[in-house]
């Protein structure tokens, strides 16, 4: 897959005061990425981690995890390193899906090989039915089971800490074994997912009549819709929300759009050193969301987005200021 580059930041001059908070932002970033721990002076002091609730229960998330759609195993030694940094800068959240190729594979040979399941909270996915495929003769009973038994194999462990119906599809038929799992321990969360706008009603639809724990759905700078309808719902009936696509998917197509933008300059205000973290700290500082997933496969870019889950979020004012900025860009 084609990597973005993001691109430096400024051609203007900063002041004293930009180029400290600049310092440490970017500081923040050498946590994960610049340097060795060993050689940074600000290792052993990194900006505090920041954490969200689940309204169930109160357990508490880093606000920034990893996505694994593009996890294969012939990146296998670079993700070994990449997850293995992840929890060791504090991160825990791992989404992925039965539809991910081998990434279930991957991730729990990974996650054995360095004994580190215990540190992951790890989400999967399961549909009552073959994805994009209508067919009436499916037992949704059976294919369910079969999916979460592959998933557990492949995952390498005998729990999940989400379970999410991917695409909403089948949540309803998929229920009473959704419950059934939740109360045997197999699963410790409920959740639905979407990555696209035209499911929102729906989903919004399923967070009044299901009791659910979680939603996952797509929301980034440059796809706010689900502030106006998933989220309200989700803040109203206290369910947890997971932010996908927070650079716009696969491609980073938000990243991609904002390479030749200088970087606003109140973004050294908000520890954001480039245009991933501050793209982050956006889609983290909603207050209905409780973390955000990017995909990663490159050490480097882990390290970038793990930084963004420390130090402050945006309030309010400044989640605005981001939004002109964004919406200000020539087209
Ligand atoms: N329906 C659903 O349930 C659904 C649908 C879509 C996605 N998801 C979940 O959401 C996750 C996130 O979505 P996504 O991975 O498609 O898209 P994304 O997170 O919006 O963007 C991923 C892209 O951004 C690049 N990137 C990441 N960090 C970067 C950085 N600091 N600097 C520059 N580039 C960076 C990645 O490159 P590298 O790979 O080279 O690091 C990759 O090309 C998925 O992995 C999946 O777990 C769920």
């Amino acid at each position: 897959m084609k990597s973005t580059v993001v691109k430096p930041i400024t051609n203007r001059r900063l002041s004293r005061r930009e180029a400290v908070v600049l310092t440490l932002a970017a500081g923040a970033g050498a946590f994960g990425s610049r340097h060795s721990d060993a050689q940074h002076p600000d290792a052993q002091h990194p900006p505090a981690l920041i954490t969200r609730a689940i309204p169930a229960t109160g357990q508490r998330l880093p606000v920034i995890g990893v996505g694994t759609n593009s996890f294969t195993e012939s990146k296998r030694m670079d993700l070994r390193v990449l997850l293995n940094r992840m929890v060791e800068l504090g991160g825990s959240v791992v989404d992925t899906a039965p539809v991910y190729g081998e990434s279930e594979q991957v991730i729990g040979e990974l996650m054995a090989d360095l004994g580190i399941r215990e540190r992951i909270f790890l989400a999967t996915k399961i549909t009552a039915g073959p994805m994009s495929v209508q067919s009436p003769n499916i037992d949704p009973g059976l294919y369910g089971q079969q999916s979460l038994d592959r998933s557990l194999e492949r995952l390498r462990t005998d729990h999940l800490d989400l379970l999410q119906v991917h695409n909403l599809q089948g949540a309803e038929r998929l229920w009473p074994l959704l419950t059934g799992w939740k109360r045997s321990g197999k699963i410790r969360y409920i959740g639905i997912t979407t990555a696209t706008a035209s499911q929102h009603a729906e989903m919004s639809a399923l967070m009044r009549s299901l009791p659910l724990d979680f939603v996952q759905v797509d929301y980034s700078i440059a796809n706010r819709d689900a502030a106006s309808s998933v989220f309200p719902v989700a803040l109203e009936r206290r369910i947890a929300v997971i932010a996908n696509v927070p650079f716009g998917g696969r491609a980073g197509a938000n990243l991609t759009m904002s390479q030749d933008r200088p970087l606003p300059p109140f973004a050294v205000e908000l520890g954001a050193a480039d245009w991933p973290q501050l793209l982050l700290k956006y889609v983290a500082s909603h207050p209905a969301v409780t973390c955000t997933i990017a995909g990663s496969t490159r050490l480097e870019h882990l390290q970038d987005n793990q930084a963004a889950g420390r130090g402050a979020l945006p309030d309010a004012a400044a989640r605005r200021r981001i939004e002109q900025y964004w919406d200000d860009q020539p087209a």
